[in-house]
């Protein structure tokens, strides 16, 4: 593993910065990651639920995948990583930007300046209607009147989607989120086979190509999915130093050349990045 100094010469002289984020980070704050033993919801596998052809066929049991996801999400609290990360972005300024693969809203919820941070695959709680492609975002779970009411079987508090033991419920799609223009709504996250924000990556590339970035710091992720994975292999090419933790000693993540972090990023970025953010550290 890289010395902890070598990283510490690297911030020198406020370099800039692109950070790319992917399930590891939340993945101590209890949300499930997608690749490793916790990505199953009711022995799905999350991956085979997060596609137009899934939602086509059964748009409830879509929902309320989504809706579990949701669930969990705001039970989650957002961890030391989300929080070092904000603070870079408030000390760096336009020299930081953070492109996360989560859709959760951990980052926003650890202060994360918006300005700074792009959803690359979404936000759990973005709705989009099918039809009109109206995008809103609300925290209020649009299933809440089709799995709040109380039954013999389990008082409204209790969530069936939490317990893999019971039955989930049947949704008739008319009680499904609608939008005014009729068109049913759905997740507004990016789903497998989805074309990213054209206009978001448009924008991305412009403030990577604006000035040299410095360094490329790849956060808890397997980085087998693109575009998100090619980042850090542009990067590598324009001499860039890319930086990556994660937990995995194995992750594919890491080339030679790079500086490799191997552990829980809640423990290593407030340790790395603590020369700017002034982060008191346990390591
Ligand atoms: N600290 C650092 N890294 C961690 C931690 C941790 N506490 N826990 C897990 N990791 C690492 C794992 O070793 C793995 O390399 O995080 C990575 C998680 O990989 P994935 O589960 O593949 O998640 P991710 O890379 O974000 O997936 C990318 O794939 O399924 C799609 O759209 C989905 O955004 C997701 C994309």
């Amino acid at each position: 593993m890289s010395d902890i100094a070598a990283f510490h010469t690297l911030l020198r002289g406020s370099p800039r910065i692109l950070a790319v984020v992917g399930a590891g980070l939340s993945a101590s704050s209890g949300l499930p990651t997608f690749r490793g033993a916790g990505g199953l919801w009711r022995n799905y596998e999350s991956t085979s639920l997060a596609t137009p052809g899934a939602f086509a066929r059964d748009p409830a049991l879509v929902w309320l995948f989504y809706a579990w996801r949701r669930h969990v999400c705001l039970q989650a609290q957002p961890n030391a990583g989300h929080r070092a990360l904000a603070a870079l972005a408030k000390a760096q300024g336009s020299d930081f930007l953070c492109l996360t693969q989560n859709v959760d809203n951990l980052h926003e919820r650890a202060g994360h300046p918006a300005d700074t941070l792009r959803h690359l695959h979404g936000r759990l709680f973005d709705v989009k209607c099918s039809t009109c492609r109206k995008t809103k975002y609300n925290t209020d779970d649009p299933l809440v009147p089709a799995l709040a009411p109380a039954s013999e079987d389990y008082p409204a508090c209790e969530n069936p989607l939490l317990d893999p033991g019971r039955p989930v419920p049947k949704i008739p799609t008319s009680e499904l989120p609608h939008c005014s223009c009729g068109g049913i709504q759905r997740p507004g996250v990016v789903w497998f086979g989805e074309n990213l924000d054209g206009r978001m990556l448009r924008e991305v590339d412009a403030w990577i190509d604006a000035k040299p970035v410095d360094i490329v710091l790849v956060i808890g992720t397997s980085s087998v999915v693109y575009p998100a994975a090619a980042y850090a292999e542009r990067a590598r090419t324009r001499h860039t130093k890319v930086v990556t933790v994660n937990l995995d000693p194995e992750t594919e993540a890491a080339e030679p050349g790079d500086l490799v972090y191997i552990g829980d990023a809640t423990q290593l970025l407030p340790a790395l990045l603590a020369p700017i953010t002034g982060a008191t550290s346990s390591l």
